[in-house]
C-alpha cells in the first residue's frame, strides 16, 4: 500500500515520473475522471490555506470527492496516547483514522510538530500513529519533519524556472520569525534540491543547524545526484551567485530547551537575516522562493516579493499540479507523462 510520508518514499523514478505529471498538469489545466469513485479523508489538525485549498481541488480535478475534517472545530476533538480520555477531546485518533479509513480511499494528514517533545517530533511519531491506525494509503500534509507535498511542487518549479537544475546554486536561507517554527519545509526543500544535484548552501545562524541526521542524508543524496551541500553562518557569503534563495523560518534544538516564549523573542531579534533586495543582489539574478504563508517585512521585504523574479506563487500554484500526480501514483494510475 503506498504512503507518501517522506521523500524517501517516492524512488527516483516515481519522483522524475511525478514531476513530469505535474508539469503535464500545469501546461494542460486537465480535469479527468481517472478517480471517479475514489474519495480522500483530509485531517487538518493544524491551519492551512494553500494544502487544504490544493489537496480538495486536486481531487476534484481527478474526478474524487474530497472530505475535510478539522478536529475540534466541528468534529470532535481529538485524544493521542495511553491516558484515560478525562480532558475535552471526545474521541481518539485510533477511532477516528479506522472510521475515516472506512470511509476513503486515502487519508491525507497534516500534524505540525510539538516543538515540546524533541523525541517525537523527530520520529514523527503522530504520523506514525495515523499510518498504523489507517487500513487505507496516508498522504503527508506536513509533519513534524517533513512536507512531501511542498517538495514535490518546489521541485517542478525550479525546473521549469531554470531547467536542469543540476550544478545550479541553491541558498536555503534561515529567516526570523516571531515565532517558534518546525524544521519541516527546510528539511523537505534540502533533500529536494540534494535530489536534484544542486549546489546547496544552508545559510543559518549558529544555533539554527538543521537536525544532524537530516543533513547527512541531504549530503548522501547530492553526491548520488552530482550535487553538494555546505552550510554557512555568512548570509552575504553564501547568497554571491546564487540562482535560487528558498527563504524560511525555523527553530534550532534550543526551543526544546527554553520555553517557547523565549525562543520568539531570540528569533525576533535577529532581523539582520531577514532577506532584503540588498541581499538578493549578491545573487546571480537569483529567484526568491518561500513556501508561504510569509511575513512581510519580518521574513522578507515587500520589494524582493513582488520583484519579477520572485516564484513563490508559482511554487504555490505548482502544489495543485504536484498534489494531482501524488493522487495518482496513490490510486495506482500510472499515466504516461
Ligand atoms: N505551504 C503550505 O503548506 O501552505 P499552507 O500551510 O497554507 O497549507
Amino acid at each position: 500500500m503506498p504512503n507518501l510520508t517522506s521523500w524517501s518514499d517516492l524512488p527516483d523514478d516515481v519522483w522524475q515520473h511525478c514531476l513530469g505529471r505535474a508539469r503535464h498538469f500545469r501546461d494542460t489545466r486537465e480535469w479527468t475522471s481517472g478517480a471517479k469513485g475514489k474519495s480522500i479523508a483530509l485531517l487538518f489538525l493544524n491551519p492551512s490555506l494553500r494544502t487544504r485549498a490544493s489537496m480538495e481541488l486536486a481531487a476534484h480535478h481527478l474526478g474524487a470527492a474530497p472530505v475535510v475534517i478539522t478536529p475540534g472545530q466541528g468534529t470532535w476533538g481529538l485524544a493521542w496516547g495511553e491516558d484515560a480520555m478525562t480532558g475535552d477531546a471526545a474521541e481518539h485518533v485510533h477511532e477516528a483514522i479506522g472510521v475515516l479509513a472506512r470511509y476513503a480511499d486515502a487519508i491525507g494528514v497534516r500534524t505540525f510538530a510539538s516543538l515540546t517533545d524533541y523525541d517525537a517530533d523527530q520520529s514523527d511519531a503522530a504520523l506514525g500513529a495515523i499510518v498504523e491506525a489507517s487500513g487505507v494509503p496516508v498522504v503527508n500534509l506536513e509533519s513534524a519533519k517533513w512536507h512531501p507535498c511542498q517538495e514535490l511542487a518546489d521541485a517542478a518549479a525550479i525546473t521549469e524556472t531554470l531547467g536542469d537544475p543540476r550544478g545550479k546554486k541553491l541558498v536555503l536561507s534561515w529567516a526570523p520569525h516571531p515565532k517558534a517554527l518546525p524544521q519541516a519545509v527546510p528539511n523537505s526543500a534540502l533533500l529536494m534540491a540534494a535530489r536534484l544535484g544542486m549546489e546547496v548552501v544552508v545559510a543559518r545562524p549558529e544555533g539554527f543547524s538543521l537536525g544532524t541526521d537530516v543533513m547527512d542524508l541531504a549530503k548522501k543524496t547530492a553526491s548520488l545526484s552530482g550535487g553538494s551541500v555546505t552550510e554557512s553562518a555568512d548570509q552575504d557569503i553564501a547568497f554571491a551567485g546564487a540562482d535560487i534563495v528558498y527563504a524560511k523560518a525555523w527553530s534550532g534544538a534550543l526551543v526544546y530547551d527554553n520555553p517557547e516564549e523565549e525562543e520568539s523573542r531570540r528569533l525576533a531579534r535577529m532581523d539582520d537575516w531577514r532577506i532584503t533586495n540588498r541581499l538578493m543582489m549578491q545573487t546571480d539574478r537569483g529567484h526568491f522562493m518561500h513556501c508561504l504563508p510569509v511575513r512581510r517585512g519580518v521574513v522578507v521585504d515587500a520589494e524582493v516579493l513582488e520583484s519579477e523574479d520572485a516564484i513563490h506563487l508559482l511554487q504555490a500554484e505548482y502544489r495543485l499540479h504536484a498534489q494531482k500526480a501524488i493522487l495518482e501514483w496513490v490510486w495506482g494510475m500510472g499515466s504516461e507523462s
